[in-house]
């Protein structure tokens, strides 16, 4: 069999830790309302499962930043809470909210109702999707798919919905840990489950968003969020080792360590570190995405240059994906995420 390395992707190549001329850029949130072509398309899909489930507009809408902007990454359209049906809990996403959760999940007679998750079975639009945008973008660009981890999956469950005190789960996590570690476990299962089907269908690259878990201090991360991420890795890389796979967790300046030992190949670094820091953390063999505030793209072009060459610099020239640290906010200037992308394709090492 020929090797494929050298007609590999630029992004797939980077987080393979091989020698590339310029970090590759993506943008997480890249498809969505800052754009005008996404909002059109809202009014007329005005529900984000129709968007995100019936395969032709999902399609669309990972494409329309292709389209626009050139991204080395394009990432599937879907959202964490997408497998949660096939789990036999009831969703839904709510204009300006996010998930809504009908029938939280707090008693051990729901979690013994939960049923493994069958992707092939509840989920039939991700195989359409993956494979349509990898004929799509073909060799010009990587096609990330994600997933949602343990510990957040279970605070949308748990709480029924977003929040900003995650009093409810804090309290399961506190007064009645073993419930709480049931439906970690649960969500492990189905999440590794997941990801490798992913993988299966086209992902190239693997993103967990753990996006909550940096609402829990370093001993708790080590007890509720540390171990579960480590059982998802561990198991899809029995199956699927050569993929790469990116770990986020939002607000992870204390918890950096902790990330490091949790298998993934990559961590994706929000702005509450400093580059050059977390790439002192993490050590030379994991790689690094962001890290730039997304608050820097309502600034001037002069200024977004220079944090961009700032923190290209500061990750240094291996294993680096150039992304924002969290998602570009819905009021952002398309035109200045235009100029994001551009400097960074611009830049050579
Ligand atoms: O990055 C991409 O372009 C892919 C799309 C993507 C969406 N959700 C689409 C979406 C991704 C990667 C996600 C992941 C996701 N969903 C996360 C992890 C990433 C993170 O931000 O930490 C989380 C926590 C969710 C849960 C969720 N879904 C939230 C918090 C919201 C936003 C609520 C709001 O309206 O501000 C959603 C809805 C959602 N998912 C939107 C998009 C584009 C916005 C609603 C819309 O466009 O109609």
């Amino acid at each position: 069999m020929v090797t494929m390395t050298q007609d590999a992707p630029l992004l797939l190549r980077a987080a393979r830790g091989e020698s590339v001329d310029r970090p590759p850029v993506w943008m997480m949130r890249q498809a969505g309302r800052y754009m005008k072509a996404y909002r059109d398309l809202r009014e007329k899909y005005p529900s984000f499962r129709e968007r995100s489930e019936i395969p032709e507009v999902a399609i669309e809408v990972s494409l329309q930043p292709w389209r626009a902007f050139g991204p080395d990454g394009v990432i599937l359209f879907s959202d964490i809470v997408t497998p949660m049906p096939g789990m036999g809990i009831d969703m839904d996403i709510a204009e300006g909210k996010g998930p809504i959760i009908h029938e939280p999940l707090r008693t051990q007679a729901q979690i013994d109702a939960l049923t493994p998750l069958n992707p092939e079975e509840s989920l039939p639009f991700i195989k359409t999707i993956l494979k349509a945008l990898r004929a799509e973008v073909g060799n010009q660009a990587t096609v990330l798919g994600f997933v949602g981890a343990p510990w957040t999956l279970a605070a949308y469950a748990v709480e029924g919905k977003g929040s900003k005190t995650y009093s409810v789960i804090k309290g399961m996590a506190f007064s009645d840990p073993a419930l709480l570690h049931q439906i970690l476990s649960k969500f492990a299962d189905a999440i590794a489950t997941y990801v490798g089907y992913q993988i299966d269908c086209g992902a190239q690259v693997v993103q967990m968003f753990d996006s909550w878990a940096g609402q829990l201090c370093p001993q708790d991360y080590e007890t509720f969020a540390l171990p579960y991420q480590k059982q998802v890795i561990q198991k899809v890389k029995q199956t699927h080792p050569d993929t790469p796979f990116i770990l986020l967790v939002s607000g992870s300046a204390g918890v950096m360590k902790q990330m490091a030992v949790s298998g993934a190949d990559m961590i994706s670094v929000d702005w509450t570190v400093d580059m050059a820091e977390a790439r002192a953390i993490l050590g030379p063999d994991i790689g690094v995405q962001g890290n730039m505030d997304p608050g820097v793209l309502f600034g001037s072009k002069d200024f977004i240059r220079d944090r961009i060459y700032d923190t290209i610099r500061k990750a240094g020239n291996h294993k680096h994906i150039m992304n924002l640290g969290h998602g570009i906010l819905p009021t952002t200037p398309e035109e200045n995420a235009a100029f994001f992308f551009e400097t960074v394709k611009q830049y050579r090492y």
